[in-house]
């Protein structure tokens, strides 16, 4: 297949969708990869890094896109993308599409196969192209929160881990989930006082296993969220309620209950954030305060590390990848069904229930539209059509509501 990787265009993006190692196992495997100029630079990776593993650098992004069967990319392409689509093309990328109707409308008419990495969802209910944001959002929460604790950051000026002889900060986490784990991680490594609040006890009694005791697990209630308030330096928001804005679960009496110079850290704020002073801010500008209290609610949190960010993506995302690539679309879906509740749109139909539902257009369901496969395409989608099977209507996997997941990556 013909693969192509344009350089992001999306203000502040830069990460890129596919790293040298990976477009090496592309190539290898028989892939042509076209890399547009200087898309690596914002994550470090030079030109000439794609060119040593077989890539060809192209310098025009129309030429790039008008080659390609299959783009991977990082965001969804933005409205000076729209024209460079092509017609029955394979786009492998973050999609968010209830939030994007105009975008939507361009993928139904250019019957494009709309492979979305936060629909992407095995049985066990996991968005295992989320995780890797989750994670890094996760660790940068204690390492925001940490520096907003010094003084001249506003903080109260207490430094995490302590020195013998004098307390060790206290970190509160509500919401035990990858972006809990990942910050208690980090916050043990510097050695806080770590509390983690959660509402689901298989969850807590996990953690206190893999932690072996080192964190305190409370049951996420009102009584103990503000005793957890009261008493912490540092508190991290990492709750998630699939398909739904987060719950507000510290009010703003509740911050003004907190000692002057505490820090909340919202990871929630994509999702609207579950403290209700939370407002999202820009990495430019990411603290205010409210009551004395630093708030840092940068919704893109992994965007400041776009390097990590990258290769932690492109980890995730190249295995699909390369599926696509090996089978074409088509047969990659119908032989992996978490691949398959990633695809978002296919000829001209909105093929995942929720978009399809919040933009008002008829579900079809994907087994339909596949069999109804484009006619009129650039053969990237035909090409590699398996035929028709007797496939069961794909539901999204158990654990989470069949609800498009909204959190931005
Ligand atoms: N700001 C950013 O840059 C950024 C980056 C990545 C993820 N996020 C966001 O971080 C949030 C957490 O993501 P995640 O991957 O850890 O989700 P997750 O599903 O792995 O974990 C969420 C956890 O919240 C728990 N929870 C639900 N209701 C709760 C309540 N009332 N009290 C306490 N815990 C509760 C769940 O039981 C679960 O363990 C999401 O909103 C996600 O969108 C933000």
């Amino acid at each position: 297949m013909i693969i192509g990787v344009p350089k992001e265009i999306k203000t502040r993006e830069y990460r890129v969708g596919l790293v040298p190692a990976g477009a090496k196992a592309f190539v290898n495997a028989g892939h042509k990869v076209y890399v547009e100029k200087g898309a690596g630079e914002g994550a470090g990776i030079r030109d000439h890094e794609y060119e040593r593993v077989g890539c060809k650098i192209l310098k025009a992004a129309n030429d790039l896109w008008k080659k390609s069967e299959m783009i991977i990319k990082v965001k969804e392409p933005i409205a000076p993308e729209y024209e460079r689509i092509q017609t029955g093309q394979i786009i492998y990328t973050y999609f968010h599409l209830a939030a994007v109707p105009d975008l939507c409308k361009v993928l139904v008419e250019k019957k494009v196969a709309a492979v979305a990495y936060e629909t992407i969802q095995p049985e066990d209910g996991s968005l295992p192209l989320l995780k890797p944001m989750s994670e890094i959002a996760g660790k940068m929460a204690i390492q925001v929160g940490a520096a907003s604790l010094e003084k001249t950051h506003g903080g109260k000026g207490i430094l995490l881990g302590g020195v013998p002889g004098v307390r060790r900060g206290k970190v509160a986490i509500i919401g035990g989930g990858v972006v809990g784990t990942s910050a208690a991680k980090v916050a043990l490594g510097m050695g806080a006082d770590v509390t983690i609040l959660d509402v689901n006890l298989e969850r807590l009694t996990y953690l206190d296993d893999i932690f072996q005791g080192a964190v305190t697990t409370l049951n996420s209630d009102s009584e103990n969220i503000e005793r957890c308030c009261r008493e912490s330096d540092l508190v991290v928001g990492g709750v998630l309620i699939p398909g739904a804005k987060a719950p507000k679960l510290v009010s703003k009496e509740l911050i003004k209950k907190m000692s002057k110079g505490s820090v909340v850290v919202d990871v929630a704020v994509d999702q609207g954030g579950c403290i209700e002073t939370c407002r999202p801010t820009t990495h430019e500008n990411p603290t205010y305060e409210v009551a004395g209290v630093v708030h840092y609610c940068v919704a893109n949190m992994p965007g400041a590390v776009p390097r990590t960010s990258t290769f932690a993506l492109t980890n995730a995302t190249r295995p699909y990848g390369r599926h696509i690539a090996d089978l074409g679309v088509v047969a990659a879906i119908r032989a992996d069904k978490a691949l398959a509740r990633g695809l978002n749109t296919y000829g001209g139909h909105v093929t995942y229930e929720a978009v399809a539902r919040d933009l008002g257009y008829p579900y079809v369901p994907i087994e339909t539209a596949i069999g109804g496969s484009p006619k009129k395409s650039n053969g990237a989608v035909e090409k590699h059509d398996a035929p028709p099977a007797a496939a069961k209507a794909l539901k999204p996997a158990a654990k989470k509501k069949a609800a498009q997941p909204t959190a931005q990556a």
